[in-house]
């Protein structure tokens, strides 16, 4: 597989600085070679710049959010980024960043989906569900809005400015691993239908049940599917390098599981691994762990097996 590589060194959506080097972080960590030693032609398109800043007209409400007019800036330099690398064909991974970036790689997707005539799929795999709007946000940290932003919540849009923009349904959006939702973004969530498989859920029925459940519904050639992977997925004592850990997250295995199975299933055509704060990290270890889970969704193995083997009939 043709895999593309941009770092997007953002961190003005997050709480506490730090993210911008998580591109740096995951390069140092081995990813690129690690891709290259599974047999995909790998291009590193280096390290997006920060772009100029934009006169963005947006409603006072999002305006009022921490560093709105940077991240609307920056919304648009990475949609134009994204859509133009999904366009070329491979697969895009964009290494972030803190997840306000999706709001850019996602809509640029969702563009070319419409443009190729596919259907798009999101699975956002986060301890968060990242749904809040200007209204119910309790920080004004827009990497907690990124969900809302793709299913096209109107203060949020003119983020976007002039870019087509191409809403994500609701329902074709997956939340999993949740432990962390806020109460107005709680009761979004359910009056959206957006999907939410909790914590509670994975320990109850455990991931192959239910992400079999959402891979078996997805039509094959006629669908993309974007990961989008938040560090705070894993539980604080794998991945410390967050600034929003929150206690009770997956297990090595359950993670790397997600990761193979999604590899099998053949359906992913972009991912973001984001989130990343090397400054709070522990001698590269949430950096390494971020690694080889990449490497999983890209098929590296223990043992040889077949792709697109269902790991449940
Ligand atoms: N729900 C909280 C907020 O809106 C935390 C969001 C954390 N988001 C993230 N991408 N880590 O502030
Ligand atoms: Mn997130
Ligand atoms: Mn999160
Ligand atoms: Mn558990």
């Amino acid at each position: 597989t043709h895999l593309s590589l941009l770092g997007i060194p953002l961190e003005l959506g997050a709480g506490e600085p730090g993210a911008i080097m998580g591109p740096a972080a995951l390069r140092t960590a081995g990813l690129p070679g690690l891709l290259a030693g599974l047999g995909h032609h790998v291009v590193d398109h280096g390290d997006m710049a920060p772009p100029a800043p934009v006169a963005a007209s947006l409603p006072a409400a999002a305006a009022a959010c921490r560093n709105a007019g940077g991240i609307a800036a920056w919304t648009r330099a990475i949609h134009d980024r994204a859509f133009a690398l999904a366009q070329g064909g491979g697969v895009p991974i964009f290494l972030g960043g803190d997840h306000s970036l999706s709001m850019g790689t996602v809509s640029g997707i969702a563009r070319h989906c419409r443009a190729a005539g596919r259907k798009l799929v999101v699975l956002w795999i986060d301890a968060h569900a990242d749904f809040n709007t200007p209204a119910t946000s309790p920080s004004g940290n827009m990497h907690g809005m990124s969900t809302a932003f793709l299913c096209g919540d109107p203060t949020l849009r003119p983020l976007l400015g002039d870019r087509p923009f191409v809403p994500v349904a609701p329902v074709d959006i997956h939340l999993l691993g949740l432990r962390s939702v806020d109460a107005g973004e709680r009761q979004a969530l359910a009056a959206h239908g957006v999907n939410r498989i909790d914590m509670r859920l994975i320990d109850a029925f455990g991931v192959p049940a239910l992400l079999q459940r959402i891979l078996a519904d997805i039509d094959g050639p006629d669908t993309h599917l974007h990961v989008s992977l938040d560090v705070d997925f894993l539980d604080p004592s794998l991945a410390p390098g967050v600034g929003t850990t929150v206690p009770g997250g997956a297990s090595d295995r359950e993670a790397h599981l997600v990761m193979e199975m999604l590899h099998d299933s053949g359906l992913v055509g972009s991912l973001d691994v984001v989130e990343l704060n090397p400054f709070l990290d522990e001698r590269g270890k949430s950096a390494r762990l971020l690694t080889e889970l990449t490497g999983s969704l890209f098929g590296s193995s223990v043992v040889e097996r077949p792709a697109r083997t269902p790991h449940l009939q």
